[in-house]
Order: C-alpha cells, then structure tokens, then sequence
C-alpha cells in the first residue's frame, strides 16, 4: 500500500471527556500510545470539564514526557461547564482528523480494540464503527445487576421508541467518520451522543464489533438519577424529531400529488374549453372554416390552462408581464413537447409491442400528462419537483 495514501487517510482523533479521572488518566494515555492504529496521525483530545480532582494537571504533566512520532496529546479545559455530551461535541470541534473515536477515561474501554475499529472503517468502507457490549463475543465484567438492568432498559427504549437496529446504540466507544457529522444540529442533553447520531444520520454503513467491557476500578461513575432523566428527555426529543421529519416527508408528498391532481384536473377542463370554443367558432354565428376554429379552440384551452394552473395548481400569483409572457411561452412549448411524447409512445406500443391501440392511447395521454406536469413545476414555475 502507498504510504502516502495511508496518512491521508488515516488521520485520527481520538476524543476523551473527563471528570475528576486523576486515577485513570495516565494509564490509559499510556495504553493508548502501546496500542497506535498503524500508519497513522493520531491525536488524542481531553476535555475536562475543570476537575477538582486535579485531572488537567496530571495532563499537562503527562504531555511533556510524550515522545512518540505522529502522536499527540491536547487538552481543552472547560470551566463552569458540564455535560459528557457537550464535552464531546466541543472535542470534535477542535478535532483535526477525518476519522474520529470516542471513549471514556476509565479503562472500561480497552485501547487495544481502537486499532480494530479503525481496520473495519477501512476493510468495511462503513461510516460507523459500534464497538458493542451486546454481540456475539461481547463480554461485561464488573457491572452490578442494577446496573445491567438500566443498560438493557435504556437500550429496549431507543430499540423500540426510535427504531434504532444497532445492538449497542448506548455505546460509549465508537469511531466515524468525521464528515457524516456535516449539517447536523445536536440537542446533546446527557450522556447519548450516539444514540442522537444514529438518529440524525442518514443512510450511514454502521458495523459492531464485540469487546469486553470492565468496569472502572478507580473513580466513580457520573451516572446518577439525573442522568437517567436527561435519557428519558432526549430520546423524547429525538422521537419528536422523527416524528415532524416524518410529518414534513408525509406532508410534501401529499402536495405534490394534491398539485398533480389540480394540474390534471386542469386539463380535462382544458378539453372542454376546446371542444366548446371549436364547436362554437364553427357555427353560422363566427362562420369559421372548421380547421380554423379547431386551432382557436386549441389556442383558447392552452391558455386557459395556462392562466389556471398559475392562478390555482401553482399558486402563483405575480402576473408582471415580462415574467407571465415567460412561464406562458414555456407552457406551450411543454405542452407541444407532451403531445409530442404522447405520439412517440403511442407509436412506440403499437408497432413495437403491438398493443391494443386504445390502451396505448390510456398510457401514451398518461404518461403525457405527468411528463407536462413535471416539466411544466419544475420550469415553468420553478418549483421542487417533489415539494
Ligand atoms: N468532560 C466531562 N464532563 N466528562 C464527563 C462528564 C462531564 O460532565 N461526565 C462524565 N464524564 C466522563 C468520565 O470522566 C468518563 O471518562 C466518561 O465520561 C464516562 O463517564 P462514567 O461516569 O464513567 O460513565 P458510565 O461508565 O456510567 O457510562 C458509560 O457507559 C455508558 C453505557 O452504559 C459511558 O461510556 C456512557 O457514554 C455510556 O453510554
Ligand atoms: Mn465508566
């Protein structure tokens, strides 16, 4: 492999929140830097939330000794601030690297499977890498039965309340790609910042391994009831996001087919008008030559198709002149093109697939019919084809 290609690609953060983790920290600094993915620039980025623990400190120490190439170690202090999440998202900020891992400081999460996330982001192409407790060859050592209930019921809750498929969508060690990160807006309330990815991400490759999980020995866990009820607020928040996400998805497909409704409807006043007009100009009032008044009758109908299909389909109601002789000159050339399309099709049925000519006339007028509707949205009223 051409090495080159190798740094490029492997530029990696790797983002660690603390909160008074003055036992844990210098040991899993450590391990991280016995276990580098290879061919890489890593970085590792702390954000300690002002530990009085004197975490920072024991930091800023640790950095000085540092001697290993493509490895670094930057620390963002945060004052009057606190939050796992938040804590995260700011690491990201500052985050160099196109691939970016996530992990506690308490040595639950061994530094020797980051090296293996980093392997499937690359030998699996996905965007995602879970390392889960919840697969086959996972293991939890240490957690009381409390605490593996709440595990299990946060996760049934995301599973069913959100319709999440990872096993381990509460994992607190995952790697990505920074760049699926792109446009998205975060609640970051608690403690589930996956949990909001996997919820906000859009059509991602997501992969699980399994690791061993160990419960800190130093230390004690943040979680407490408050975090608990920040759980219960998000995913509240994240169902009503799917919810107004589905909602607008639902409502934008009702309006286009309510306007295709309109514009057809539209139409076959549109054949009334012509037949009405041609009868019209043809008898010994207007006493025109028949041909003469079927091309007014044509004239008449496109026109008045025109004027409702702006006024009531399209809903526009600007009528400067410049702009309606524009969008008038487009719909007749779309409408010309339809009947266009309406003849080839025909054509194309009957001598290529000789169907019956009355159904090839049914799909030719259908098929004519919808082509007009679209060109005529998105061109001559510059409209989203599916708004
Ligand atoms: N900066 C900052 N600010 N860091 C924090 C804060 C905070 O307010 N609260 C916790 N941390 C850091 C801890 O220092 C630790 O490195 C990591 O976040 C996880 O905190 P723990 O208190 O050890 O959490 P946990 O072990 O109960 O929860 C872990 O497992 C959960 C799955 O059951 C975390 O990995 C969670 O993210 C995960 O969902
Ligand atoms: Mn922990």
């Amino acid at each position: 492999m051409n090495s080159r290609r190798n740094v490029s690609e492997n530029q990696i953060s790797i983002i660690i929140p603390t909160y008074n983790e003055a036992e844990n920290i210098c040991p899993i600094l450590e391990s991280i830097s016995e276990n580098l993915p290879k061919n890489s620039q890593t970085e590792v980025i702390i954000i300690d939330d002002d530990s009085p623990d004197g975490t920072s400190s024991l930091i800023e120490n640790y950095k000085k000794l540092i001697q290993i190439p493509h490895y670094s170690v930057s620390l963002i202090k945060r004052k009057g601030e606190r939050g796992l999440s938040t804590a995260i998202l700011s690491g990201i900020e500052k985050a160099t690297g196109n691939l970016i891992v996530i992990m506690d400081s308490d040595l639950s999460h061994p530094p020797h499977v980051i090296p293996q996330m980093i392997e499937t982001l690359h030998n699996t192409k996905c965007d995602i890498v879970i390392a889960s407790r919840y697969i086959k060859g996972a293991v939890i050592k240490g957690w009381p039965i409390k605490r593996r209930m709440i595990s299990k019921g946060a996760r049934k809750i995301a599973q069913t309340g959100l319709g999440i498929k990872t096993n381990d969508p509460m994992s607190g060690f995952f790697a990505f790609r920074r760049h699926i990160l792109n446009g998205i807006k975060f609640d970051a309330i608690g403690y589930k910042i996956l949990l909001e990815i996997l919820v906000k991400v859009k059509g991602v490759k997501i992969e699980e391994i399994p690791y061993t999980f160990i419960d800190r020995k130093y230390g004690s866990s943040k979680l407490d009831a408050s975090i608990i009820f920040d759980y219960c607020r998000a995913v509240w928040k994240l169902y009503r996001y799917g919810k107004s996400k589905r909602a607008i998805e639902k409502q934008t497909s009702v309006r286009f087919l309510s306007k295709a409704a309109r514009f057809f409807t539209v139409g076959a006043s549109g054949v009334l008008v012509n037949i009405i007009i041609s009868m019209f100009f043809e008898t010994e009032i207007v006493n025109f030559w028949y041909l003469h008044a079927n091309v007014v009758g044509i004239l008449v109908s496109m026109t008045s198709n025109f004027f409702l299909n702006k006024i009531w389909t399209f809903e526009d109601k600007i009528f400067t002149f410049q702009r309606t002789s524009f969008q008038y000159g487009k719909f007749i050339f779309f409408s010309s093109l339809g009947a266009l399309v309406q003849l080839s099709v025909v054509f194309y049925l009957v001598e290529e697939h000789t169907l019956w000519y009355p159904l090839a006339l049914i799909l030719g007028v259908m098929i004519a019919a919808m082509s007009n509707f679209i060109l005529n949205k998105k061109w001559t009223f510059n409209e989203k084809i599916w708004d």
